[in-house]
């Protein structure tokens, strides 16, 4: 299955893949492609407040007819207005999503609550206490913002962060801190050497692995399908999406092909290395600007 649960550090469980509703979907009517997702066989839909379009993600999943309990339904906090709580816009999200409770809640970003982040960090372990949230967590944090947290806190269950072969250098002691803390790595991004930095040198490792597995298993097997099948063997839970009905079933179909061998793991590792970039918050400020707590 596709939907390998990962464990989180809090006792519950998180689907392997998940669908975005964020970058294809970003500020577009979800519907139609959330409720195809679920018919397809995606049972974690990753949704935001920024996207502006929960809304629409809690009508596919009405559409879809699926049980609310067979879903793993995420959101993520953008910026509180002045005097709103986490609360107050947990349930905003709620109303719209259709839902009584995600089942995770992340602070989307740590940039929009500079100097207050153990504050809201304490109302996200508030509104998990409540049931409105069953798993609490952060995306885009850097060791230091995690620092600033973590003492005599609920640890984060999960960090969403940019993650593919080209940032397996910069984000090396970030997933090391993630481990020895118990915070599942969640990535977005994972497709971006193929299609926002296509030619660089993961791309002939990633192609000769697509052939090797195509031949081994009698299938087409393409290089999305690589890498995407890369981040799985790592561990790291992977939120993908598309604007198209027609990928929905190679995405779903990773988990069903062989492995990429050690080789070919660290073949990908290492070409990554080698050439680094990102694709998201390129113009992040420097940490002592992050933190200010
Ligand atoms: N926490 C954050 O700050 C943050 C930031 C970014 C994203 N996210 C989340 O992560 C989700 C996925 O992000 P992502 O878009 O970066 O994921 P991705 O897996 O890197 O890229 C998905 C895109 O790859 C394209 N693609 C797949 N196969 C392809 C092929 N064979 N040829 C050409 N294009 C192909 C798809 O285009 P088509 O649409 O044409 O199929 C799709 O839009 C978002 O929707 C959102 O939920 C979170």
């Amino acid at each position: 299955m596709a939907n390998t649960p990962i464990k989180l550090n809090d006792g519950n469980a998180i689907p392997w893949l998940g669908f975005g509703t964020g970058t294809a979907l970003y500020k577009k009517d979800a519907e139609r492609m959330v409720a195809a997702a679920i018919k397809a066989g995606f049972t974690h839909l990753d949704g935001a407040q920024v996207y502006q379009n929960e809304d629409s993600l809690g009508a596919g999943i009405i559409v879809s007819g699926k049980p609310r309990s067979e879903l793993f339904v995420t959101t993520k906090l953008y910026s509180l207005q002045p005097g709103q709580t986490v609360r107050e816009s947990l349930q905003g999200s709620l109303k719209k999503l259709k839902l009584d409770y995600v089942d995770l809640f992340l602070i989307h970003t740590p940039l929009e609550h500079v100097g207050k982040l153990r504050e809201v960090w304490k109302q996200f372990e508030e509104v998990k206490t409540e049931g409105l949230a069953k798993s609490i967590g952060v995306s885009n944090f850097h060791e230091e913002e995690l620092d600033v947290i973590l003492p005599g806190s609920e640890i984060p269950a999960i960090n969403q962060i940019e993650y593919h072969p080209y940032l397996v250098a910069e984000t090396a002691t970030l997933l090391d801190f993630h481990k020895k803390h118990g915070i599942v790595t969640a990535s977005f991004g994972g497709l971006s050497p193929l299609f926002r930095f296509p030619g660089g040198p993961v791309d002939p490792i990633v192609a000769a692995a697509a052939e090797r597995l195509s031949k081994a298993s009698g299938k087409n097997i393409s290089t999305s399908h690589v890498l995407l099948l890369w981040q799985k063997q790592r561990g790291i839970v992977t939120i993908t999406t598309t604007s198209k009905e027609s990928r929905l079933p190679e995405y779903l179909s990773i988990a069903d092909e062989p492995g990429l061998t050690l080789e070919e793991l660290k073949a990908i590792d290492e070409a990554g290395a080698s050439s680094p970039h990102r694709h998201f918050m390129r113009s992040v400020p420097a940490t002592e600007k992050r933190v200010r707590d």
